[in-house]
């Protein structure tokens, strides 16, 4: 389970691209802000002056799985000291688009890079001191779709980055990463079904937040 600072509440959102999970932010954010609570939204890579430059490196310019994968915890590392730590430590709930499980799933499964030292740089971005808790959210809702489906939605949408550009095989490794995180922490995990129609999958997100007594 994700170590909470605070009375603070740690929630992130993942998918592959095209899952639909950015669709659904906004009503997430007002039911959260609904129950009187603050809520910091924000996002990976990104969510301060650093890490967003970063984040246009990563999304833009050609680079090794190496590379890449330094570059997503740097601007990890800086967002959990400038932002989700405070936030936790004041009580608010942190809405993060994509955390560190976006990492296993893209670089790891889809980029083929070596697990790992994924899972020391982790530890080393996200452990306060030697033998705690990893801080980690304590509700992950995962936007589970087809490669297929996603890659319909995306398509002809923008210019697609590094990422959204990739092939539909990738995607399918992605997809594998993200159901690898889920099997290994199934209490923190919430599979959301998005491959049906929207309201449907906001049911299920409001159901995932209110299983867990977190909406008035
Ligand atoms: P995304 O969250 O989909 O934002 P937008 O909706 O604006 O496209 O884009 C972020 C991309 O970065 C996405 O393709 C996944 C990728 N990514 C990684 O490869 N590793 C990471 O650790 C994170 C956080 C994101």
């Amino acid at each position: 389970m994700g170590q909470q600072p605070g009375q603070g509440r740690f929630i992130s959102l993942e998918g592959i691209d095209g899952a639909g999970k950015s669709s659904h932010l906004d009503a997430i954010e007002q039911r959260l802000t609904a129950t009187g609570r603050e809520v910091v939204r924000t996002r990976e890579p990104g969510g301060t002056p650093l890490a967003e430059s970063l984040r246009a490196l990563v999304l833009n310019a050609p680079m090794d799985p190496l590379t890449e994968s330094l570059l997503v915890f740097a601007a990890r590392r800086d967002h959990v000291v400038q932002v989700i730590q405070p936030a936790l430590a004041r009580g608010a709930v942190v809405l993060c688009d994509r955390f560190t499980d976006a990492t296993f799933a893209y670089q790891g499964a889809g980029r083929g890079f070596d697990l790992d030292v994924l899972q020391t740089l982790e530890r080393w971005v996200q452990q306060q001191e030697a033998g705690a808790a990893l801080l980690q959210p304590e509700l992950t809702l995962w936007f589970d779709v087809a490669p297929e489906v996603a890659a319909e939605r995306l398509a002809g949408a923008r210019l697609p980055d590094r990422f959204e550009a990739q092939p539909a095989e990738f995607f399918r490794r992605v997809r594998d990463g993200y159901a690898r995180r889920a099997a290994q922490e199934p209490d923190r995990f919430a599979r959301i079904d998005g491959g049906v129609r929207r309201e449907a999958v906001w049911a299920q997100v409001e159901a995932a937040l209110q299983e867990r007594g977190w909406l008035n």
